[in-house]
């Protein structure tokens, strides 16, 4: 089933997500309805607060390069389900991404981020893995574990651009 996306400035999205602690029907119907819509709303990863559930659980799917029809770029099996996530290595080196939040719509900034991260979680059946890896989807896990910590990626930026952007924001709501 396809959700409502939960907006900025919703107060849920400062929320500290919790553990979760039952791998049963209840997450495994939660993660089908993150990817669902995930693809639906056009993303490429979700969080479940920006649908309104506070728990450690997110979705992320990297679209495949090809020249398939769009709609294929996102196969369900290339789904990477990410329940309870701890960061446990940060590389020094630093890389620079625009990115983009389905919680702050249509607004895209270069945000600065760990180049390597390395990811212990558990699956939906709540195995454990480790994931390593670089560029693009290191940055999109770092942006997701945000979520789970109430974090978006507008607190990233300078000062200057924050204020910019509730300049445009404030003009956008009305
Ligand atoms: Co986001």
């Amino acid at each position: 089933m396809v959700h409502d996306i939960v907006v900025y400035p919703d107060k849920r999205l400062k929320l500290v997500s919790e553990e979760v602690a039952a791998f049963d029907e209840t997450l495994h119907t939660l993660l089908d309805d993150m990817y669902e819509t995930m693809i639906a709303k056009n993303g490429v990863g979700l969080a479940a607060i920006q649908i309104g559930v506070a728990k450690r659980v997110l979705v992320v799917n990297v679209p495949l390069e090809s020249d398939e029809e769009e709609s294929d770029l996102q196969p369900k099996e290339n789904t990477l389900e990410i329940i309870n996530p701890v960061i446990t290595y940060r590389s020094d080196e630093k890389i620079k991404f625009q990115e983009g939040c389905l919680s702050v719509p249509g607004f895209y900034e270069d945000i600065e981020r760990h180049a390597m991260v390395t990811i212990e979680y558990q699956d939906r059946h709540g195995e454990y893995f480790t994931i390593e890896d670089d560029a693009f989807l290191a940055v999109a896990l770092q942006h997701e574990i945000d979520h789970l910590d109430g974090k978006l990626f507008i607190e990233k930026l300078s000062y200057i651009k924050r204020k910019k952007f509730e300049k445009e924001w404030k003009k956008r709501e009305k």
